[in-house]
């Protein structure tokens, strides 16, 4: 059966509508660090949670601003390997929280076309988030008008390890020769090897590290850091570091 075509992304509530860029300038991959929504409560006396729930309204505007200007891949980090760290209420809540977004948005991210992957570690990972994430990809596994990976319970390193642990194994069992691992066989260990690089990476709230996303394929990215909160970010946010991405000169080591 013919698939429908997708919905449209809605417009911005203020009516803004993307910059026109040469498809060539524009990033194919970009990967958000969704940051500051702890800083973003506490400017207003709220508790922490209250900036985690309004996140997830920012994250749909960029979702959808990333449909509009033309991003094919949009990865965002949604609980790392090391927010385990946080308090048990908070990691309780997290969880829950992303478990019951998942859950709620994906009818409408289906219906916008927009194929949802589920990058990260599946030990200690509450089995009902696994489901909720198992269900989203499965009922957009034939969509491709974005692809979204959507990082629980993920870390680069981790990635990497575990990357490292499947090549073993498949060494031992005599289905790769030692020789035989490039950079190329390498990646398609990764979580997931139909993600190509990133080419822009974000993040939010000022800090300018890393926080273990997207090590491997972050080798070439540019990058961009905001200093908005995650709960005030929207698409024209997103727009503004596409648009300072595509003003950049990428040499990947030529001159
Ligand atoms: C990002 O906001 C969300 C997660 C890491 C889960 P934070 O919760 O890190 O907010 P800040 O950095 O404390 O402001
Ligand atoms: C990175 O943000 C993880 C996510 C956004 C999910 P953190 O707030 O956890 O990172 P650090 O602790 O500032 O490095
Ligand atoms: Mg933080």
């Amino acid at each position: 059966m013919a698939r429908n075509t997708p919905r449209l992304p809605d417009s911005h509530p203020s009516g803004a509508k993307p910059p026109t860029l040469d498809p060539r300038h524009t990033p194919k991959h970009v990967a958000i660090v969704m940051d500051g929504n702890g800083r973003w409560a506490k400017a207003r006396g709220l508790q922490r949670t209250e900036g985690h729930t309004r996140g997830e309204g920012a994250l749909f505007d960029v979702i959808q601003g990333a449909i509009e200007i033309g991003v094919r891949y949009l990865s965002v980090f949604a609980f790392s390997t090391e927010n385990w760290r946080r308090s048990p209420e908070e990691v309780r809540w997290l969880l829950g929280f992303n478990r019951r977004v998942i859950h709620d948005r994906r009818d409408s991210l289906n219906e916008m076309g927009v194929k949802v992957l589920w990058a990260g570690r599946a030990p200690k990972l509450w089995q009902s988030v696994i489901k909720e994430l198992k269900a989203a990809e499965e009922l957009s596994k034939d969509n491709d008008t974005l692809t979204f990976q959507f990082c629980m319970n993920y870390g680069g390193r981790a990635e990497i390890v575990d990357a490292v642990q499947r090549i073993a194994q498949d060494v031992e069992q005599g289905k790769l020769h030692p020789s035989r691992i490039s950079e190329k066989t390498f990646r398609k260990y990764l979580y997931q090897p139909e993600i190509p690089d990133v080419d822009l990476f974000i993040r939010s709230s000022g800090e300018l590290r890393l926080s273990n996303f997207q090590l491997w394929e972050s080798a070439y990215a540019e990058f961009v850091f905001s200093n908005k909160l995650w709960p005030d970010f929207d698409r024209r946010d997103l727009w503004a570091a596409i648009e300072n991405y595509a003003a950049r000169e990428r040499r990947y080591g030529s001159v």
